[in-house]
């Protein structure tokens, strides 16, 4: 079923490159995956062996001592294949951490059936990244895949203000920025909350992959905010790309951790070897102490809040068209 509004397509064409689709979805383990169109591989392959190797094995080496961060590769060029994993800075526990990365790498082998990169964010609540590729994913920013959900219209009171509203938004996002790009190497995420009024406060989550430098998270992360901060003035949302992850509702939609990181110094040397996984880019290990908001940690309905949710899939900058294909009203 396909509907059309010409209100809508003419908010959304302000994104001179969004390919929109609309569907119900929740801020907190919903799926946004993308498939690159840069090149297929044959199925048998030794790229499709590869790569079902390595998306095999992430789930059994990533750890929240680490950040909830791995990369790795596997093979020879050209049937290399490069992967990353990470964890959403609020994952409640490793167990938490390690289920998701199994669920979304078993998600995107099949999302994604013979495309030589893809990333996900998926696999439960809440998401985490699986990016593979057949270059080095490490370090590499990667700006124009994206995708955004929309998390419904704002109330008639704050829509009574809007100045207001947008001021409250864009010093909480601004802020946001600075302080996760500025995190270590080992993690950089945070979540902030700013009060509107007495009844009402935006709660709002932003996290890099570390391998990132501090220009780049920066970067990523501001793309993820202008994706909403000229028109879309919305009860929530979430932009997600390769590198980074900005979302923000009314509600308290994460938990804070409370486990602290260890310090890196006691970490035991890792003596098991994963056979198929044949180099491991070094992580440097930086104690930090993990940000967490000071709300209670709350688990919400979000059907209650949400209405609908808009999927905008940024596919490339040379997409001139945003459509809307399909609206499910809540
Ligand atoms: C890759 O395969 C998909 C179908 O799975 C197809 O739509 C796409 O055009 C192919 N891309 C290339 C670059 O061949
Ligand atoms: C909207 O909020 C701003 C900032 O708090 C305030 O200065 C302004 O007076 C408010 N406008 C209205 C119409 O209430
Ligand atoms: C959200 O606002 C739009 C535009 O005003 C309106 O068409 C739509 O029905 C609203 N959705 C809900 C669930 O209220």
């Amino acid at each position: 079923m396909h509907s059309h509004s010409n209100g809508l397509r003419n908010l959304l064409s302000l994104f001179s490159y969004l390919v929109v689709s609309i569907s119900l979805s929740l801020t907190n383990g919903s799926t946004e995956y993308h498939c690159y169109d840069s090149g297929n591989f044959t199925t048998n392959s030794a790229y499709d062996t590869n790569r079902f190797l390595i998306l095999s094995s992430l789930s059994s080496h990533v750890t929240l001592d680490n950040g909830g961060f791995y990369s790795t590769s596997i093979g020879q060029d050209p049937e290399k294949v490069y992967a990353v994993a990470l964890c959403r800075g609020d994952s409640p526990s490793n167990e938490n951490c390690v289920n998701c990365i199994t669920a979304a790498s078993r998600d995107i082998l099949t999302k994604c059936p013979n495309q030589k990169e893809a990333f996900i964010w998926g696999g439960g609540t809440p998401e985490c990244l699986v990016h593979y590729a057949d270059h080095l994913v490490f370090g590499n920013l990667d700006l124009p895949h994206g995708c955004i959900e929309y998390g419904g219209n704002l109330t008639e009171v704050l829509k009574s203000n809007l100045t207001e509203f947008d001021q409250i938004w864009e010093g909480l996002t601004d802020g946001l920025v600075k302080k996760v790009s500025m995190g270590s190497s080992r993690l950089k995420f945070a979540t902030e909350e700013a009060v509107i009024n007495a009844l009402q406060t935006i709660y709002s989550l932003m996290q890099c992959t570390p391998d990132l430098s501090r220009s780049d998270c920066e970067l990523c992360l501001r793309q993820c905010v202008d994706d909403w901060n000229c028109c879309l003035r919305t009860a929530g949302g979430n932009s997600e790309r390769a590198n980074c992850y900005f979302g923000w509702a009314l509600y308290p939609f994460y938990s804070p951790r409370t486990k602290a990181p260890p310090p890196p110094s006691t970490d035991p040397p890792q003596i098991e070897a994963p056979p198929p996984s044949v180099s491991t880019d070094p992580l440097q290990v930086i104690p930090e102490a993990t940000s967490s908001s000071s709300s209670s940690s709350l688990e919400h309905k979000l059907g209650s809040t949400k209405s609908a949710i808009l999927k905008i899939d940024i596919d490339s900058l040379s997409q001139n068209e945003a459509s809307i294909t399909e609206l499910y009203p809540r």
